[in-house]
């Protein structure tokens, strides 16, 4: 059984076939990615008309692009799956058209995914020996949740973030110190190139709160980059210090409520969305706990692999999702009755 993957639930447009013909394992056949960094650079953020407009130029190439590489066609894969949400609408709207685009011209099943369960289910996609009950921590740019896992579908959240996700604390503070876009990657940069320092202290907001909270993370950037101005830019270390303490605040919150959950429960834990990428994150959580699973990097930031591996995973246990729509938001948490999972589809 071979699965094509199409992501576009934001700013990258992602594509891949995966092989199911193995039942220990799926394979990546080919997978291929569009990123919009250069695009949306110029304004320092998502800009969501743009990134639709990019994902509709993109999805034709690319799928010619990747049915090239891996010599296969609609004719030689067994369905389709697609994210649906959450994301944003304008881009979600056009990777479901495309993908009923090429449902109705090959007449093969097609499958909404959740790109919430496709970042979580990437652990098990690049640890075939994972196996549910474990936790995963998804901290990308639009979500901050600790989710136990039970099952395909089956999912409890223990913890989620109440106002800003990781991700978008990142971003917003490399912003608040002019680091560019995507801010992520350039504040962990910036502080990894730096290295510890205590020339700064940030709060650690809502540490022993049940849930997760970064705004009060983000206001205490502001005031420290208004009190320090003169400072920051006069004199390059103190940049790099500045960014070590928030990438160590958000660091040690994440890592505080994850490892009460994961130790308290015994469990696995799989690190997935495009915050997993930060060493400092990996470093910690693996120096912490016993058993943590990383995807690799090419599938922590939005990809068409999780997504066809999703799609492969309901499709092999027979399940049939009712016609692709959109939604901006879906919790994971709903997805049982979503698809209507019982036991017998784990
Ligand atoms: O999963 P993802 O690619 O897209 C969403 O679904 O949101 O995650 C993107 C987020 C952005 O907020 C980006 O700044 C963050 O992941 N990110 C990082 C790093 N690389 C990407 N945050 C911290 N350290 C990084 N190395
Ligand atoms: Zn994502």
């Amino acid at each position: 059984m071979k699965i094509l993957g199409i992501e576009s639930s934001c700013d990258e447009t992602g594509l891949a076939i995966l092989d199911f013909s193995d039942p220990r394992k799926a394979v990546v056949v080919g997978e291929v990615l569009a990123s919009q960094v250069a695009l949306h650079e110029q304004y320092g953020g998502v800009v969501p008309e743009l990134a639709s407009r990019e994902h509709l130029r993109n999805l034709p190439l690319l799928f010619d692009e990747l049915c090239a590489a891996t010599g296969l066609g609609l004719r030689d894969i067994d369905g389709i799956g697609v994210t649906c949400g959450p994301g944003l609408k304008g881009c979600l709207l056009i990777g479901v058209t495309f993908a009923q685009g090429l449902q109705k011209s090959s007449g093969l099943p097609l499958l909404p995914v959740n790109h919430v369960e496709g970042h979580i289910l990437s652990g098990e996609l690049h640890d075939p020996t994972l196996k549910p009950p474990y936790l995963a921590l998804v901290v990308s740019g639009g979500h901050t949740e600790l989710q136990l896992v039970e099952g395909l579908g089956s999912y409890t959240c223990l913890c989620r973030t109440r106002d800003d996700a990781a991700g978008e604390a990142f971003d917003k503070s490399a912003n608040l110190l002019n680091l560019g876009y995507p801010g992520g990657a350039k504040l962990a940069e910036a502080a990894d190139t730096a290295g510890p320092t205590k020339l700064y202290t940030l709060p650690r907001v809502a540490r022993e709160m049940s849930d997760f909270s970064f705004s009060g993370l983000k206001t205490a950037v502001l005031m420290l980059v208004r009190k320090c101005a003169q400072e920051l830019s006069s004199n390059p270390a103190a940049l790099g210090a500045l960014s070590w303490a928030i990438q160590d605040a958000i660091v040690d919150t994440l890592v505080h409520k994850t490892r009460r959950e994961v130790l308290g429960r015994a469990l696995p834990l799989v690190v997935c969305g495009g915050v997993s990428a930060n060493q400092e994150l990996r470093r910690r959580l693996s120096a912490e706990l016993p058993r943590v699973v990383f995807p690799p990097m090419q599938h922590c930031v939005d990809n068409g692999a999780m997504i066809a591996y999703v799609a492969g995973r309901y499709m092999r246990a027979g399940v049939r999702a009712p016609r692709p729509d959109i939604f901006s938001r879906w919790p994971v948490e709903s997805l049982q009755d979503f698809y209507g999972v019982h036991n017998e589809a784990r």
